[in-house]
């Protein structure tokens, strides 16, 4: 880290800290519960001040530590100024979990330009703003995991997604690029590609379809054992890949969705 952008780092014991975005809901909610549980300090980025506070008492009953810093992922000055209270209150990170992340259901012709930016902007800006301001502190201890959760949409087309298949496919060569570049100085990258994961996201898909039990029906279909995956699968696969198990596994993208894109 050069000089003039050097944090003071507080050190105030020796549990681990993870920050984790997106963690006011859903598969962020879930994840910071159980890195909780597995001993990390976790600092909660998100826009939703009210779910964050929601996720930091569910980890507090659950007799775990956690930390809400409310911030939009887009804004590269507050992702800045949120990392070094970070550092300074909560410790230095030695995982970072990508995980905010938003959908516009449309074909490319259907996609207007504001939506293309503000989906690019959350699901791929904000993961190289919080790497860019969090990675040096990973260096600077010589270790550290950045695990971002992409998605199927990544890896294939999927219909009536061009911006949302755009920006993760964007995030798992972000994913690898990471781990190229700094996977010698102890760093590991790594991407999640869920298939469809029973969140607050699907809920509201589900209640503005036509139909939603059949909507229902149709996405669970989609699995080969006809259910949707829950948050805190994937939050296991984050917890196995932050953990020692998962030390040999760098720059490339676990594909988490019950099948779906076996076919
Ligand atoms: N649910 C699924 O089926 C599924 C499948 C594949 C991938 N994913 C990915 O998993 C991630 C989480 O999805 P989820 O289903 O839990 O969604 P969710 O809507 O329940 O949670 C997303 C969170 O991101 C936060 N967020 C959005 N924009 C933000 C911004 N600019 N700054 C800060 N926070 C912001 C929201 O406030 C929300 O708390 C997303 O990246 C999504 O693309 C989800």
């Amino acid at each position: 880290m050069s000089a003039e952008n050097a944090v003071a780092v507080t050190v105030t014991d020796t549990v681990a800290v993870a920050v984790v975005t997106g963690a006011a809901s859903g598969i962020g909610r879930a994840t910071a519960l159980r890195l909780a549980a597995d001993g990390f300090h976790v600092a909660m980025m998100d826009l939703d001040a009210a779910g964050l506070a929601a996720t930091g008492e569910l980890v507090q009953d659950a007799g775990g530590r956690a930390r809400a810093f409310p911030v939009d992922l887009c804004d590269p000055l507050a992702v800045g100024s949120v990392t070094r209270e970070i550092a300074v209150t909560v410790g230095a990170p030695e995982l970072l979990v990508n995980v905010a992340g938003i959908g516009v259901a449309a074909t490319v012709l259907e996609t207007s330009d504001e939506d293309w930016n503000r989906v690019l902007a959350v699901n791929l800006t904000g993961p190289f703003l919080t790497t860019r301001a969090i990675l040096p502190l990973m260096l600077d201890r010589g270790t550290g995991v950045i695990v971002n959760i992409a998605s199927v949409a990544g890896q294939v087309g999927i219909p009536k997604r061009a911006a949302y298949c755009a920006s993760k496919a964007g995030l798992v060569g972000l994913t690898k690029a990471v781990a190229v570049d700094h996977g010698h100085e102890g760093i590991r990258s790594v991407a999640i590609c869920p298939g469809t994961v029973e969140t607050e996201w699907i809920g509201k898909i589900l209640a503005n379809a036509p139909d939603p039990a059949a909507a229902r029906a149709a996405m669970s279909a989609r699995q080969l054992d006809g259910r949707m995956g829950t948050p805190e699968e994937i939050a296991a696969l984050v917890a196995f890949l932050a953990g020692p198990d998962g030390r040999f596994v760098n720059g490339t993208a676990l594909i988490a969705d019950g099948g779906m894109t076996a076919a």
